[in-house]
């Protein structure tokens, strides 16, 4: 039977075991392939110091290639017994490449294993939701050029406020979104820095060259002091949660509007068919199940934020196995968010507008603000031109059809903004399809002997 890294010969409490793995083999699936290229990057780094030789190298990374294909096809296995993906990682090496094998791990330790892997990981996912956010913002885009002319009733605390418009509504998440890309770009910059090399969190006495692992795996800089760099295992992945959860308030929100706008009450836009659910009782109804599912999974990957905070927080410096717990919410979360914005985009891509509901929802009380402002126009002091307006609502002398025209300036500039947010869209995607091009010219020069 393989054995664990640290196995001394003590006999094994499979309690104990059971208890310490947890489900880490089932999770560093995900963190496997990442281990690879780390792993890659360090032999690399060792051949460079003279730790390990040319052909010693050569067959680590021959061996590496084998374990990628294996990872990415899914089945790499990582055994029960071997706790996690960076025993299971190195004992296939060893299998394969005997004491090759066995120097791998010179210079490191599972604690700056596993935080390289997770950054590299982290570095991948903002990246992967990056570009779906951006598929979502395209969505919004073509709805906005397709109903966006629609009028539609603004509301505040759930009542009829003013006069607005479909497009306005659809433009406001664009912007929204907007944010969260920048901010998603913004966080790879931060979390871009190498931890390897600070091995369990002290540095080791030996001339590792953290620069060309750096180098290798297209980090802006190694991560200064080896302390720190351990205290920051479930810090970056914090504000990866933190902007997972800022993605799924977005998300929420579209939501209700959309199940309320949905609902016989407000009657303004439709679900198709396929995309809602009957009920087992009640013939009548399509239920937007869909969207509550969204709104309630975007709950759950705040509630992942809230258990890294619990788990990460009031823990002393250096490396603690509660650590080991930082994995499982990142993993969840990212899952949770690959589902929820295509999710989000297909429903905002199928919603069909009702046009007529939304021509006679706009009722002449939505316009008396533009009435108070007609009357300022003729010189009118603000305060006495809303009493004024009042007074006209309860008699019900404001009439849309005197008023409507007063939409078009207001119509005028978010579309000039739509502009502008279409101008700040393109140049974001040319700054994260560099990064994706960066990152991705990393895989394979590194496997490469
Ligand atoms: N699975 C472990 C984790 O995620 C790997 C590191 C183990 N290190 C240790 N010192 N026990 O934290």
């Amino acid at each position: 039977m393989a054995k664990r890294l640290w196995d001394k010969g003590a006999t094994l409490n499979e309690q104990v075991h059971a208890f310490t793995v947890g489900n880490d083999p089932e999770l560093d699936q995900e963190l496997i392939r990442w281990d690879i290229l780390a792993s890659a990057a360090h032999a690399k780094m060792l051949a460079k110091i003279n730790i390990l030789s040319k052909s010693e190298l050569d067959s680590l990374l021959t061996a590496l290639a084998e374990a990628l294909t294996l990872s990415d096809a899914n089945s790499f296995e990582i055994p029960y017994e071997l706790e996690d993906c960076h025993s299971a990682l190195e004992h296939f090496l060893v299998e394969r490449t005997g004491d090759a094998g066995r120097k791998i791990h010179t210079g490191r330790s599972r604690n700056d294993q596993v935080l390289v892997a997770q950054r590299l990981f982290i570095r991948d996912a903002i990246l992967t939701q990056c570009s779906r956010i951006g598929e979502c913002i395209e969505t919004l885009h073509s709805r906005v050029k397709d109903i966006g002319h629609l009028p539609m009733p603004g509301y505040t605390h759930m009542q009829p406020a003013m006069p607005s418009s479909v497009g306005m509504w659809l433009h406001a998440f664009i912007e929204h979104f907007l944010i969260l890309l920048a901010d998603g770009k913004r966080l790879l910059d931060t979390v871009n820095t190498n931890p390897l090399g600070a091995a369990s969190g002290f540095g080791v006495p030996l001339p590792l060259d953290r620069n060309f692992t750096s180098e290798l795996l297209a980090f802006s800089a190694p991560q200064r002091n080896p302390i720190d760099i351990q205290n920051s295992r479930g810090r970056y992945e914090l504000r990866t949660l933190r902007w997972f959860s800022d993605i799924a308030s977005a998300t929420e929100k579209i939501s209700w509007d959309l199940i309320a706008y949905n609902s016989k009450e407000y009657a303004f836009f439709n679900l198709p068919e396929e995309l809602t659910t009957g009920s087992s009782i009640m013939p009548q109804k399509r239920n937007p199940d869909v969207v509550e599912l969204l709104r309630a999974r975007a709950s759950r990957v705040r509630a992942a934020e809230f258990e890294l905070v619990m788990v990460t927080s009031k823990l002393p410096s250096n490396y603690h196995r509660d650590l080991q717990y930082s994995k499982e919410p990142l993993l969840r979360s990212n899952a949770q968010i690959s589902e929820i914005i295509p999710m989000l985009s297909l429903v905002l891509s199928s919603i069909s507008p009702n046009e007529d509901t939304l021509q006679s929802a706009m009722s002449d009380d939505l316009y008396a603000t533009y009435e108070a402002y007609r009357l300022v126009g003729e010189g009118m002091p603000f305060r006495e031109a809303y009493i004024k307006t009042a007074e006209k609502t309860a008699t019900g002398e404001i009439r849309k059809a005197d008023l409507e025209k007063e939409f078009e300036s207001i119509d005028a500039s978010w579309r000039a903004e739509l502009k502008l947010a279409e101008s700040d869209f393109t140049s974001l995607k040319k700054d994260l399809k560099s990064w994706a091009k960066r990152l991705h010219a990393i895989e394979e020069p590194l496997l490469r002997a």
